[in-house]
């Protein structure tokens, strides 16, 4: 068992893309998927969206306003490797959930449009995955069109972004005259050819080394000339790559291609495999748990009502850390103090749910919810102390009061907002003030508003009504002798009481929050609910 554990863990491998929207992570995942033989003829995930909703881009919204809004997973093979994709939305005002899903993954694959650069998505992202210290990969895309110069790219990283670059390969031509990407480490230039095909299939490859008499018959004069130029530049003016830094983030391996025609999408698949880590230990109150600890442990970071309109089931993702998950095994979940069923637990290869016998560490299973998980939730096989750490929340921004526009569906908006609240996408507040039953929202990002109205309505049947509120911030408070009911001042500061019922003061601004813990040195204004 031990061996199967360690054979498992080494050939497993977790990661999420990165990006701004448009950038093309639909485009590269669908061609990874590709390479790994989960799919046969790219393309047939966009087709399908089109036609049904993809379990990666199920809701109608997602396709009316053309974004992705749900992380989901996919798992191919790729060589010996076990891939685990944890698909990201790309959209700013769902970056919550993304960084929930980045605290599943063990490194992560930036990619960039080689005409924009870095842009803003791609900072705030690049800043969660800094955080957390995992390695990043630079996919430097769509340079079958003009674009910048590598050399300006790597630049702007470390301008922009503070990190330098290590380019893995390096482009020839750009363009129309994108011919092919040169292997630094061995020295061999990958030429290739799409005849026939419009990225729809594997490339046609050919791998020459640049140390060959071949080499001329293979690139032009010039084209060699160039490289050698570049390559040149490179080894005199460039970093030395080494795993220690890579693997801390503080380097990150770059590779150039285009996700549309595949050119470069099996030597970046190929590199990011052999360099990416295997599942790595997580933090817990008990200091790390290491995935070869022969007991099965894991923590919750998703969780998705209604997936499936037609089966109306609620999904809590986890991420399995150590040992060997078994169907319906039983395993200690810290924050209830029992033992519990995990029961029907399902995993998502290339888009489509499957039922599993088991997993292991870097693995993502579906389990079937029936309302007992919340994010950052601790699962752990015959342990009570186990508690993992670090699956980020984050404090609201944007506030508005619920009504309910039809009064008897209010049970129906009732329940689908303790729902969502439990799945991360909004927060709920009750009003203390007398007379006051709507509840209040909180959302980190303006457009969950929209969701949440659009979800509400068509998974539960509750038409709503969304009046928004002046606060920015919102603090639990802590410390003795905290009245409540003389806290509230016009406009400025409301209090309120979290689900649990801990009291929590929206501020209207810095300013309000400033004023409050001025006047009020005695209590403690937190941006993180207090453990219970
Ligand atoms: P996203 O998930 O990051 O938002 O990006 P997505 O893959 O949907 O790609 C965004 C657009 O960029 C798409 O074009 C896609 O075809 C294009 N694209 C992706 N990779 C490449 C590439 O390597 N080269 C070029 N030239 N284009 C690329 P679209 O016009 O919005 O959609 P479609 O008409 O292709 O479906």
């Amino acid at each position: 068992m031990a061996n199967e554990l360690e054979r498992e863990v080494a050939r497993r491998r977790t990661f999420a893309i990165i990006s701004h929207p448009d950038a093309g992570k639909t485009t590269l995942t669908e061609k990874l998927l590709l390479y790994g033989g989960a799919i046969h003829l790219a393309g047939s995930v966009k087709a399908k969206r089109a036609r049904r909703h993809a379990t990666s881009d199920w809701m109608e919204l997602e396709k009316e306003r053309g974004i992705s809004v749900t992380s989901s997973v996919l798992q191919f093979s790729y060589r010996d490797h076990a891939v685990n994709l944890l698909d990201t939305p790309g959209h700013q005002d769902f970056s919550e959930d993304t960084y929930r899903t980045l605290s599943a993954a063990d490194a992560a694959v930036m990619l960039i449009d080689a005409a924009k650069g870095v842009e803003p998505q791609t900072k705030k992202l690049f800043k969660v995955c800094r955080l957390r210290g995992i390695p990043i990969f630079t996919f430097v895309n769509k340079l079958d069109r003009y674009g910048r110069e590598p050399l300006e790219l790597m630049n702007e990283l470390e301008q922009v972004l503070g990190i330098r670059s290590y380019p893995m390969n390096w482009p020839i031509g750009m363009g129309p005259e994108f011919r092919g990407v040169y292997d630094r480490q061995a020295r061999v230039v990958h030429v290739f050819s799409a005849e026939g095909s419009h990225g729809e299939s594997e490339v046609t490859e050919r791998s020459v080394s640049i140390d060959s008499e071949e080499i001329k018959s293979v690139l032009t004069e010039t084209e060699l000339a160039k490289l050698q130029e570049d390559i040149e530049l490179l080894d005199i003016g460039g970093d030395e790559f080494t795993r220690e830094k890579s693997d801390v983030g503080q380097l990150s391996p770059m590779f150039f291609g285009s996700a549309m025609t595949n050119f470069g999408v099996r030597p970046f698949l190929d590199a990011f495999l052999d360099l990416a880590p295997a599942p790595t230990s997580r933090p817990t109150t008990q200091g790390p748990r290491e995935p070869t600890n022969p007991k099965f442990a894991g923590f919750v970071f998703k969780i998705q009502a209604n997936m499936d309109p037609a089966h109306r089931d609620r999904i809590a993702f986890m991420r399995v850390v150590s040992g060997r998950y078994v169907k319906g095994m039983n395993a200690f979940h810290s924050r209830l103090g029992k033992e519990v069923r995990l029961a029907k637990p399902s995993q998502f290869l290339a888009a489509e749910r499957t039922s599993i016998e088991d997993a292991w560490p870097g693995d993502v299973i579906g389990l079937f919810d029936p309302g007992q998980y919340r994010i950052g939730d601790s699962l752990a096989e015959g342990a009570q102390d186990v508690l993992f750490e670090g699956v980020p929340r984050f404090s609201p921004e944007f506030f508005a009061v619920v009504r309910s526009k039809d009064p008897l569906r209010r049970k129906q908006m009732e329940k689908g907002l303790e729902q969502l609240s439990e799945e991360g996408t909004v927060q709920i507040f009750q009003q203390l003030a007398m007379g006051m039953k709507d509840p209040i929202v909180g959302v980190v990002g303006a457009l969950q508003f929209e969701v949440l109205q659009y979800r509400l309505e068509h998974e539960y049947g509750a038409k709503i009504a969304l009046d928004r509120l002046p606060f920015s911030h919102a603090r639990w408070v802590v410390g003795q002798n905290f009245d409540p009911k003389s806290f509230d001042w016009e406009g400025n500061r409301q209090t309120v009481q979290d689900r649990d019922g801990l009291p929590l003061v929206l501020f209207r601004d810095d300013w309000a929050l400033q004023h409050a813990e001025d006047k009020h040195p005695e209590l403690k204004f937190v941006s993180e609910a207090p453990l219970l």
